[in-house]
């Protein structure tokens, strides 16, 4: 598996590491590891979906459209810092990474259809049904889709283990998952509904991905077994917070962030009476929530210790994130 860097890159970062003090150093350390992880994981993206193994078709050529420009990469990053819950980066998880970067892929491909949010910028760029027509982007995440269970069956692993994250990621996206939360999102357009209504839609399609990013990180790392149960607890505990705070930082900056800044339409879910936490709770009262969710799911890892640095650390990347592009009013 491909380290992601050379002995080059490390003499020039001890060297720049070395003049720093203690906590700026801890940060840039974090932003090499974020930098580095989404870096292999695009790599094993790029290898999989490459023209070789399939021919270079219109398809393939979308699915990599799709795929390998841009995006936080956090679900992968998840992985990748749940993985190193056993003191080093467990086996696999690169490619553990990339399957579900290519899940989370499909499902925004379907998400900016003109059947269900009509998006038509997405990271920056034209979405993928602008580009190369709507029957080729349904496609695109049906290839997606697949291409991510097949990277699951096919790693070099006991078959007890690929069952489970194959489990793990098809459970996230499932009826009872994501397509179940898209579904709900659809039947809300034009309603009112209660604060309970869209935090049980936005578990399902957005915080059952996240939280299968995370699982999907640790069965790669350490056996869920009745002496890990509380570790898996305090997972599950991180993960659910976080997750519905990532979907609740999206509906917020989807009022404050401009389209530059998001690389998708600014305004979409007003334009589209889409109820969110924003328009339900306002602004600010959601931007609280969005913290305090954060700070929860910190709260959740503490016990775990030094182990869980990446996932804290991801916590704080998210915070930045909103604070940076929703400052309080
Ligand atoms: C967008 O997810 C859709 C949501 C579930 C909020 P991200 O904000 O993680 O999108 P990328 O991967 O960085 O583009
Ligand atoms: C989509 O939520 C969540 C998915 C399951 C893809 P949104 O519709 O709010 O995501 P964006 O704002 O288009 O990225
Ligand atoms: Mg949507
Ligand atoms: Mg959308
Ligand atoms: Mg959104």
């Amino acid at each position: 598996m491909s380290t992601g860097h050379t002995p080059q890159d490390d003499s020039t970062r001890h060297a720049a590491l070395g003049g720093l003090g203690t906590q700026a150093r801890g940060e840039l350390q974090s932003e090499i590891w974020m930098q580095e992880g989404a870096k292999r994981v695009e790599q094993v993206m790029a290898r999989l979906l490459c023209a070789e193994h399939d021919g270079e078709t219109e398809l393939m050529a979308a699915m990599r459209y799709a795929t390998l420009h841009g995006g936080k990469r956090t679900r992968a990053l998840l992985c990748l810092a749940a993985g190193a819950l056993a003191g080093k980066p467990a086996h696999m998880l690169d490619e553990v990474g990339a399957a579900i970067e290519m899940m989370h892929a499909c499902t925004l491909v379907h998400d900016d259809l003109p059947a269900m949010d009509d998006d038509v910028l997405r990271r920056g760029l034209p979405t993928v049904h602008v580009k190369f027509g709507e029957a080729t982007a349904i496609l695109v995440g049906d290839a997606l889709q697949a291409h991510a269970f097949l990277t699951l069956a096919r790693l070099d692993a006991p078959g007890d283990n690929r069952v489970a994250l194959v489990r793990e990621l098809g459970q996230a996206v499932s009826a009872e998952g994501a397509a179940g939360g898209q579904a709900m999102d659809l039947s809300l357009v034009g309603k009112h509904v209660d604060l309970g209504r869209i935090v049980a839609m936005h578990r399902m399609k957005s915080g059952a991905l996240v939280r299968a990013s995370v699982r999907m990180g640790a069965l790669c790392a350490v056996a869920e077994d009745a002496s890990h149960a509380a570790l898996y607890r305090a997972l599950d505990r991180y993960s659910a917070r976080f997750g519905l705070a990532l979907q609740v930082i999206d509906d917020i900056l989807d009022v404050t962030a401009d389209t530059a800044t998001l690389g998708k339409t600014a305004g979409k879910d007003a334009a589209a009476q889409k109820p969110t936490c924003a328009s339900i709770m306002g602004l600010q009262a959601a931007r609280q929530f969005a913290l305090d969710l954060l700070r929860d799911a910190g709260e959740a890892i503490a016990p775990i210790g030094l182990h869980a640095e990446r996932l804290a650390q991801l916590l704080r990347r998210a915070k930045a994130y909103l604070v940076q592009h929703a400052p309080c009013a």
